[in-house]
């Protein structure tokens, strides 16, 4: 039997509030190799990924550009940092708004990081059984331009059957109401059923989002309270908990990484976004961390 890396009280906490902040998770020297690896993976960009020659075919490019990401390392930016003719307008570094979604396989530094042993514990800590890593974002919320991010639940668009989403957000910079830090509604989690599913489209073209409920419930979003965190931290999202964050429009940026996770127990939906191919799969967490380890 393992030892518990969270205590009994911080395991009640998450599944009372649907949240749970765990302080000085990374390391300095862990968050300064992130912020590097980052940065070269924007420099080595190839821009002409995106480049679109006309308005008519970019949203087809784009939705395709994202949909193929799953199992792939990609550049987002934020749309106001282009010109009308689809040039960038501010430095690439600081017009970008994530990258993603599978740095966690594919690149050493953040594989490392996202399959660490105290990941794996506190995971299973809270309940996962066989916990596998869907997804993994580096958000940075730039400086004056980083966008907001309505309410939503991660599990609308990290679906398995029975639900098992389960978010980790690493705090690279300290996150403040001022630069857009994460906030929650306590408890929303065992509220409000899922309301929504974002699925591809039939057509397998795009995506869109539709209602799992006949009739949806108006989450209460005067009761969303700030998750002010400092450098370091580490925020446990429960799938159905409701969430988003403030736009920032302070001179400092906010970056944080995030892996999703789900229970490999669970039945990935077929109509999920993010779908890999056969000969690149989920991998499952257990095994990831005692290779590394080895
Ligand atoms: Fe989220």
């Amino acid at each position: 039997m393992k030892t518990p890396y969270l205590s009994a009280q911080q395991i009640q906490n998450f599944h009372q509030n649907g949240y749970l902040i765990v302080d000085d998770f990374a390391s300095e020297a862990e968050i300064a190799a992130l912020q590097a690896e980052s940065h070269q993976i924007i420099e080595a960009f190839d821009f002409e990924q995106i480049r679109i020659f006309t308005t008519e075919n970019q949203m087809q490019h784009m939705d395709t550009y994202f949909l193929e990401s799953g199992d792939k390392i990609r550049c987002f930016f934020e749309e106001e940092a282009f010109d009308k003719s689809g040039n960038l307008k501010i430095d690439k570094q600081l017009a970008i708004n994530k990258i993603g979604h599978a740095m966690h396989d594919l690149n050493p530094v953040f594989e490392r990081f996202s399959y660490r042993r105290e990941l794996l514990d506190i995971v299973k800590d809270l309940g996962m059984n066989q916990p596998l890593i869907a997804q993994s974002q580096y958000i940075f919320k730039q400086a004056n331009i980083g966008a907001k991010v309505n309410p939503h639940t991660d599990s609308t668009f990290i679906y398995t059957q029975p639900l098992s989403c389960l978010g980790a957000w690493v705090a690279l910079e300290d996150a403040t109401t001022n630069n857009g830090c994460l906030c929650a509604i306590p408890g929303s989690h065992r509220q409000y059923p899922l309301q929504q599913q974002f699925i591809r489209n039939k057509m397998q073209t795009g995506t869109e989002f539709v209602d799992t409920l006949e009739e949806r419930a108006k989450w209460p979003i005067d009761q969303l309270i700030p998750l002010v965190v400092k450098k370091g931290a580490l925020v446990l999202l429960q799938g159905e908990v409701v969430h988003s964050s403030y736009a920032n429009r302070s001179t400092q940026s906010r970056h944080a990484y995030i892996v999703h996770l789900v229970d490999a127990s669970c039945k990935w939906s077929p109509k999920n976004w993010l779908q890999r191919p056969n000969d690149h799969p989920f991998r499952d967490m257990e095994n990831v961390v005692h290779q590394l380890n080895r």
